[in-house]
């Protein structure tokens, strides 16, 4: 099913393992694994550019042979827009809400669900604050597959819920948050080695090799790499998986620099965030995350080691922002620009705004916005900015 030369290596200690759809965690020190694509796989971009732009248009980057048939619903390609009055002449959102079923995770699930499908398992399995669960149950459905998703009671959007059972997923509610459902999903899935459902949280370095697209996306339609690139951070594997992109486009000399990556937490659900600021080596777990960001609702970001490596790498900073900057930054896209966001997704300018004042980005950087999930995933929020007379 994987392309010759795939493998797979622990981001902590190194070790190489053969390309292995079911081992998620390094056999020797237990650290995350990352898969390792290689750089002769003919990629040229005039040859690419003349298939249709998504995560599919970079076969050659990924890790799947080409006689694989993938199960997809025309994710990525998504519009990169500039945001002049809500931010600035430089400045661009990348709008994943228009992905199929609204979100970024679109780009992974495609992958995803076509290994699990390769492999012949029954079905699919995901924790989630709502948008994994929405895009593995609408991808699990076009395979063919079950999908099951364990989620935190009370703590997902209703637009979200709603595509997930719309696609028929078996839904278990954890009392709990988002960690303490993962953490179940870890124990009897991933660890066990469960075989008829198949693991998708992003602890899966399969599944990120989706997300790295939207890197290949910036490169080429920008033409050249963004100074800055800010990402609302939860379990943390997007933002790995980006810089990832940009990483290897530059071992295969694409590109020269690498933009700097800015990861954005909400001030009561920000453990990577303080233990960037802290310089902890160890996770600064929160055992209470609060927002009303409820994607990005996370204590214990099962990715950390991953985040802050990027982070690291390319220079970048993880910042905190309030809800009110949240929602501020939600009315200035919906109002200014015509882009209606998720919670979460506004992070990323809240976030840019924050950074212009540390002096972490500067105005005349050509910055983008990742806007993850659209506006829909969680009407509610729109309720109560009403409400309150904000809109
Ligand atoms: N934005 C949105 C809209 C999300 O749904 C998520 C994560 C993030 C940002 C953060 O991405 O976890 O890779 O750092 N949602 C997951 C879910 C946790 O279950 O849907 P991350």
């Amino acid at each position: 099913m994987f392309r010759e030369g795939v493998r797979l290596r622990c981001v902590t200690c190194g070790s190489l393992y053969p390309p292995n759809p079911r081992l998620f965690t390094c056999r020797s020190c237990g650290g995350l694994l990352e898969v390792v694509t290689p750089v002769d796989s003919g990629f040229e971009w005039g040859r690419v550019r003349a298939r249709r732009f998504g995560v599919w248009r970079y076969r050659e980057l990924l890790p799947l042979a080409e006689w694989v048939n993938p199960i997809s619903l025309g994710e990525g390609g998504t519009p990169l827009v500039k945001v002049v009055r809500a931010a600035g002449p430089h400045v661009f959102v990348k709008f994943e809400g228009s992905n199929p079923t609204g979100s970024f995770k679109d780009r992974g699930m495609t992958v995803g669900v076509t290994i699990a499908k390769g492999l012949g398992v029954e079905g699919v399995v995901v924790a989630s604050t709502g948008n994994t669960a929405a895009s593995a149950a609408a991808y699990a459905a076009r395979a063919g597959l079950r999908c099951l998703v364990y989620l935190p009671r009370g703590g997902v959007a209703r637009g979200k819920l709603a595509q997930a059972l719309l696609h028929g997923a078996e839904v278990v509610e954890v009392d709990g948050f988002f960690d303490d459902a993962l953490e179940l999903v870890l124990e009897e899935y991933v660890e066990r080695s469960y075989s008829k459902l198949y693991p998708l949280n992003s602890v899966n370095p399969w599944r990120l090799e989706g997300q790295k697209t939207l890197a290949f996306e910036l490169v080429d339609e920008l033409g050249n790499t963004p100074d800055v690139v800010v990402v609302p951070v939860g379990n943390a594997g997007n933002i790995s998986a980006i810089w990832k992109g940009f990483r290897e486009l530059r071992d295969l000399g694409v590109i020269s620099g690498t933009p700097r990556m800015i990861g954005v937490q909400a001030t009561g659900a920000a453990p990577l965030a303080k233990t960037w600021s802290t310089g902890s080596r160890e996770l600064q777990v929160v055992e209470e995350p609060r927002t009303i960001a409820s994607a990005i609702r996370i204590g214990r970001p099962v990715n950390w080691v991953k985040a802050l490596k990027a982070v690291e790498e390319s220079r970048g900073a993880l910042l905190t922002v309030s809800d009110e900057e949240i929602l501020e930054a939600i009315k200035m896209l919906a109002r200014l620009e015509g882009l209606g966001v998720e919670p979460s997704s506004a992070a990323s300018l809240a976030g840019y705004l924050k950074a212009l004042e540390e002096g972490l980005a500067d105005r005349g950087e050509t910055v983008v916005l990742v806007a993850t999930g659209h506006a829909l995933k969680d009407p509610d929020i729109v309720r109560l900015l009403v409400e309150h007379g904000d809109i």
